[in-house]
């Protein structure tokens, strides 16, 4: 008896084996439900069918290899693909706990409300919310004072609620083999607690106020439905761009998509200064759309810092800048200007050392070019690392 194979069965079935022999499950059963059952949803949501490739499942945790497969498989794919696989593991849409319920509103005199969006006001995971959005947040938002010493967060809790700091400095621990170590601190500004919340996990970090102080909390339900949800929009935003950018290569394909998560947006108009030249350092930048210019006030042979800056440098998209200080642990080498209307990707510094520290040595490369610049344009060299 002869039959014809019909088409597309071999690519399915090769798809769906290559995931068994990648993912190994315990029931082949189950796990065939879920592989086609989620291909199938990818595939009424495009109309370019990925089917025959066989990969229903996230691909960041495809191991060695990964990125030649993901430039190999580009064109086959819907551009939302990856967003949709990897929004799986803490889908908004399937939250319990968020349901309909209304805003809960702390009521706040002028003042506290005054206070709250100053500490709010250069908060990156709120930068991307709606207007009205970002009132509810506000709305939400209750006032927690702290005495030194107090532990706001213990690693391994259970996650409650989202922290913008008003005031006070908290330092930031991290328990490994038994041993404490403080990793980083928080300075009177930023905000902590979003991964606990995010991802369903343990809080991955203790952080425990130094001196007295003054936060912002913001409940877990609250949080998810409002950031966790605007965090999907993001990646539909962000997603394609942050994988073009050359830098982000190296990471694996989840740990990009964390910086999404993440990342604020900020526009700057023609000529505002982004960075100043000394300041303490607190983001990193990634141009996304627009130019920056990078300019220097070079030392006098006095010693002074003359008032006369000049150019030695510009980025565009796809270009970062804003990483020497992080990387060096010193002040601001350069001020930096947007030369028309800019967009930037802005990630704090604890992020950035959370989720880019496997990239400092790529970063560090750019030390040498930066003093070959400096060299060119003032004729004497500049150490930048001591
Ligand atoms: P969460 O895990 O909810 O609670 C602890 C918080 O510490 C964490 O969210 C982050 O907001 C913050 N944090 C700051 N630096 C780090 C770090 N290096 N690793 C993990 N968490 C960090
Ligand atoms: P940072 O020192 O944190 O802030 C200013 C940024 O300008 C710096 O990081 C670099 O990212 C960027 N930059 C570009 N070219 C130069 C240069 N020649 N010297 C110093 N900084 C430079």
């Amino acid at each position: 008896m002869s039959a014809s194979v019909p088409a597309g069965l071999t690519e399915l079935l090769k798809g769906y084996t290559l995931e068994v022999l990648r993912r190994r499950p315990a029931d082949l059963l189950e796990f065939a439900v879920l592989y086609f059952t989620r291909l199938r949803e990818q595939r009424s949501s495009s109309r370019r069918s990925p089917v025959t490739r066989g990969e229903a499942f996230d691909r960041s945790s495809s191991g060695d290899g990964e990125e030649e497969e993901e430039e190999e498989e580009e064109d086959d794919f819907p551009d939302d693909f990856t967003f949709k696989v990897c929004a799986e593991a803490y889908n908004p849409d399937e939250d319990e706990d968020e349901g309909d319920e209304p805003t809960v509103v702390h009521p706040k005199t002028d003042a506290q409300r005054q206070r709250l969006q100053e500490a709010c006001r250069d908060i990156l995971l709120f930068k991307t919310l709606e207007q009205d959005q970002f009132s509810e947040v506000l709305d939400s938002m209750f006032e927690v004072l702290v005495q030194p010493s107090e532990c706001i967060i213990s690693q391994g809790d259970d996650g409650d609620n989202f922290y913008v700091i008003e005031r006070g400095v908290f330092e930031i621990l991290i328990q490994k083999d038994g041993v404490s170590r403080c990793v980083g601190r928080y300075d009177h500004k930023g905000s902590f607690g979003e991964l606990a919340l995010m991802y369903n996990t343990p809080r991955a970090a203790t952080i425990r106020a130094a001196q007295e102080g003054a936060l912002w909390a913001l409940d877990r339900a609250t949080f998810h439905r409002l950031i966790v949800k605007n965090n999907a929009k993001k990646r539909k935003m962000y997603e394609s761009f942050i994988e073009s950018v050359p830098l982000l290569k190296s990471l694996q394909l989840s740990e990009r998509l964390k910086i999404v998560d993440v990342v604020g947006m900020k526009t700057f108009s023609d000529g505002e200064r982004i960075i100043r030249q000394g300041d303490s350092a607190d983001c990193f930048y990634i141009v996304e759309s627009g130019e920056v210019k990078i300019m220097i006030r070079s030392k006098t042979q006095a010693g002074q810092r003359s008032q006369e800056e000049v150019e030695v440098a510009r980025c565009s998209r796809g270009q970062y800048f804003g990483e020497l200080a992080l990387v060096t642990n010193k002040p601001r080498a350069a001020s930096v200007y947007a030369a028309g209307e800019t967009r930037c990707l802005v990630i704090d510094v604890q992020a950035f050392e959370r989720l880019l520290g496997s990239c400092k040595e790529i970063l560090k490369r750019n030390i040498s070019q930066y003093e070959q610049q400096l060299l060119a344009v003032f004729g004497s060299s500049i150490d930048l690392k001591h």
